[in-house]
């Protein structure tokens, strides 16, 4: 131990270290509940390139486990501390280092918010895309170590889709250029899209190169009201089937609405089983919405209200980004299921998963980004009643037996850290897994980066 603050003092600035033990454990975990977690050693926050190649190479010589950190906003555990590990978090490397019109790139430290980045493209008439409900804390190196996605993807796909390069620092300390700036670009392997979503296990993102676009028109919003989950995902399904290209398109479940309301006084329609929320932000969002909501209208939506104003607008999308929050709240503790299935599906896991919280007697809120087929199960239990919290892991369990039933995934944005661990060899299969085994090999033949994670 003294080996190592010696070793790392000797190329770290003193403010860069915290080992005040009440400091460091306060970087034991992530957001995501249940999932083990160790003390580290030691947080160190560099600030420069350099500084994360003598922390790496440092963690080689003297083979100890470095975990990755951003905002540790993620929910499966992938940013938790394992015991005598040095804690690496990049917060402090949040520089925006360039931002161009032309080639429609920034180029980013990975401490950078999200919602940070986006205003500053905004300012340029640019636009970044993946929005998680997160965005006003999470950062870009968090948002590219989860592959995370968010509420526009529906229309604009996940982060994987805007990275287009990165400089990375491998586990021996050497720097290794991915990718490109450039709008295409075939050379090799997509070394880039490997790292998107490895959660830290093969290199720390020190610098991204972002693709941008321009921005669109502010996005107006409707709320339409059903009796049923399954008549909000025949609406989904009729609006995806027809060729219209929402920006936003998420379900919340009656228990989600009354939560939100609950914490925020939103005013929400409590007597609605299912909330479904519509945005455009094309050249005439009123008319596709008043096209949508004629289709929520046949789907049998008892309710169908756009707003007038983007403000309006505004406010039902963060009464959708509280919900996770809002359901927090319902009882003592929650775990969060991310199943996604084919959209198609959609009706058949959100039905089932009503089902699995009746079998188990619990209530289990849903949202979801219903045009993603990306459901949001949240397990709702007292913590302390050890029966009950049995019932919510198998119920747990059972939901994301049924995704995979359905022909989808374990985890749709959230990913496998250490909440799905055990589920990843069943996705993915022996042959696949023993080349992903091989790939960490290759990668992190010590096993040093953020071990105990995904496999
Ligand atoms: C959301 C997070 C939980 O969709 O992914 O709000
Ligand atoms: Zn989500």
């Amino acid at each position: 131990m003294d080996d190592l603050l010696e070793r790392l003092r000797d190329g770290l600035p003193a403010e860069a270290l915290l080992t005040d033990p009440d400091v460091t454990a306060s970087y034991g975990n992530d957001m995501a509940s249940f999932c083990a977690a160790g003390t580290p050693a030691v947080v160190v926050l560099p600030r420069t390139v350099e500084q994360v190649q003598h922390v790496m190479r440092t963690a080689t010589d003297l083979r100890v486990p470095v975990v990755p950190q951003g905002a540790r906003t993620g929910l499966s555990g992938a940013a938790n501390a394992s015991d005598g590990c040095i804690v690496l978090s990049l917060t402090k490397m949040d520089r925006i280092l360039e931002i161009s019109p032309v080639d429609r790139i920034a180029v980013v430290e990975p401490g950078v918010v999200n919602a940070v980045l986006s205003r500053a493209v905004g300012e340029h008439g640019l636009y970044y895309p993946p929005d998680p409900s997160s965005w006003e804390m999470c950062t870009i190196g968090g948002n590219i170590g989860t592959a995370s996605g968010g509420l526009c993807c529906v229309k604009y796909g996940v982060t994987a889709e805007y990275v287009l390069g990165l400089k990375v620092v491998l586990a021996d300390g050497r720097l290794l250029d991915t990718g490109r700036r450039t709008a295409k670009g075939v050379a090799g392997y997509d070394l880039t899209r490997l790292f998107v979503g490895s959660e830290g296990s093969l290199g720390i993102v020190v610098e991204a190169v972002l693709a941008l676009r321009p921005q669109p028109p502010a996005q107006l919003v409707l709320a339409a009201e059903f009796p049923s989950a399954a008549t909000a995902c025949d609406a989904v399904c009729a609006i995806m089937e027809r060729g219209h290209t929402p920006s936003l398109l998420e379900i919340m479940d009656r228990t989600t609405v009354r939560a939100v309301n609950e914490l925020a006084n939103m005013g929400l329609p409590e007597t609605t089983e299912a909330l479904l929320l519509a945005a455009f932000d094309t050249p005439d969002p009123a008319a596709d919405l008043a096209a949508v909501g004629a289709l929520c209208e046949a789907a049998g939506a008892s309710e169908v209200v756009p707003a007038d104003t983007v403000a309006e607008s505004e406010l039902l999308l963060q009464a959708r980004r509280m919900s996770l929050t809002a359901l927090e709240t319902v009882k003592s503790a929650t775990m969060i299921d991310d199943v996604c299935v084919p959209r198609s599906k959609l009706g058949a896991m959100i039905d089932g998963t009503a089902a699995i919280a009746q079998k188990y007697d619990l209530t289990i809120g849903v949202c979801a980004h219903a045009g993603d087929g990306n459901t949001h199960p949240v397990v709702c239990f007292d913590h302390l009643d050890p029966d009950e919290s049995r019932r919510a892991r198998e119920s747990f369990d059972e939901i994301i037996a049924l995704g995979l039933e359905l022909g989808g995934t374990i985890t749709g944005e959230h990913g496998v850290g250490v909440l799905k661990k055990e589920w990843l060899a069943r996705e993915l299969g022996p042959v696949s897994l023993e080349l992903q085994r091989g790939i960490k090999q290759t990668f992190d033949p010590l096993g040093i980066l953020n071990p105990g994670k995904l496999f």
